[in-house]
């Protein structure tokens, strides 16, 4: 048997990209997956995916900045499957613009998504996992390892021009990240992030005219990449191109199997080597 078959995983942002395929990958080794994502369409895609290759997985649309949704989705977990021993904080958009252009909504949103969202996730998750590790501790010496991996970015761990209140946000979450790993290692959860390069999805594609633009939540936001850009990246990435989904969904993977059970409080950059 696998030995990720029977887990539970939890994953946020999983209608599109680097979630989506997270999602896949994990339910592709037997780990029954509970999906989050804004957009209904795109998470009833993922679930088709995943129940098509015989995987296990259940949508719950909602948008993780609303702050009962942290509450809601744990309970959706538990009544569902009754456990959670993944939780991959993945949801998050980019709204980028000069430091003098950026607005008090807009520093409060990329906050909220990357930092206070996965924030109250892992919160509500405490309330069900410190009794159950206990429990488990009391019973056989030892809780069973659960995992965390929080979604982080370069732009988190290095700066990024335009992006001031998105690297905020994504360096936010590596304090969580790090926090976390200390308080909960008692409990033998393992609390990781993975900073992304540049990774092939909607929030990078390339255009050679006008930026495209995402709508969320009734805004639009622009996104992408000049061409121009890409070609200066390339240079400056060792491997040469930008990740995959797939590859990016593998560096999650890795934090989420039993070989790391002795990994915690890391930030594993996926970049290609920039
Ligand atoms: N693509 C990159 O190069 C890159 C680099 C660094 C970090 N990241 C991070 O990776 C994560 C995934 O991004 P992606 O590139 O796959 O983008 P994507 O747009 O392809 O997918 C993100 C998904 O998250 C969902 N989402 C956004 N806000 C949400 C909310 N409030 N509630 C629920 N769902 C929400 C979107 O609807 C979308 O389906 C994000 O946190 C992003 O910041 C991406």
């Amino acid at each position: 048997m696998n030995s990720m078959s029977g887990k539970v995983a939890l994953v946020t942002g999983a209608g599109r990209g680097v979630g989506r395929a997270t999602a896949i990958r994990l339910a592709r080794e037997g780990v029954r997956v509970i999906v989050n994502d804004l957009d209904g369409a795109e998470l009833e895609s993922t679930v088709n995916t995943i129940q098509s290759m015989d995987g296990m997985a259940t949508g719950f649309v909602g948008n993780v900045c609303e702050p009962e949704i942290a509450d809601e989705l744990i309970q959706f977990c538990l009544t569902t499957y009754n456990q959670v021993d993944i939780i991959v904080n993945n949801a998050g958009y980019i709204w980028n613009g000069a430091m003098h252009n950026h607005t008090d909504e807009q520093w409060q949103a990329m906050l909220e998504v990357h930092a206070t969202a996965p924030f109250r996730i892992l919160r509500a998750f405490s309330e069900w996992m410190r009794p159950v590790a206990k429990a488990e501790m009391a019973a056989e010496g030892r809780a069973s390892c659960r995992k965390v991996v929080n979604v982080s970015s370069v732009s988190g761990t290095t700066g990024s021009a335009t992006q001031i209140a998105y690297a905020t946000g994504k360096a936010a979450v590596i304090g969580l990240t790090k926090t976390l790993a200390k308080e909960w290692g008692r409990y033998n959860v393992t609390v990781n992030a993975v900073a992304f390069g540049h990774i092939e999805t909607r929030l990078t594609q390339v255009y050679d005219e006008l930026p495209p633009a995402i709508d969320v939540m009734g805004r639009k936001h622009k996104v992408g990449l000049a061409s121009s850009q890409i070609k200066a990246m390339e240079k400056a990435v060792p491997l040469g191109r930008p990740g995959t989904v797939d590859e990016a969904a593998g560096a999650i993977y890795l934090l989420c199997t039993p070989d790391a059970d002795y990994i915690t409080g890391e930030v594993l950059t996926c970049s290609g080597g920039a």
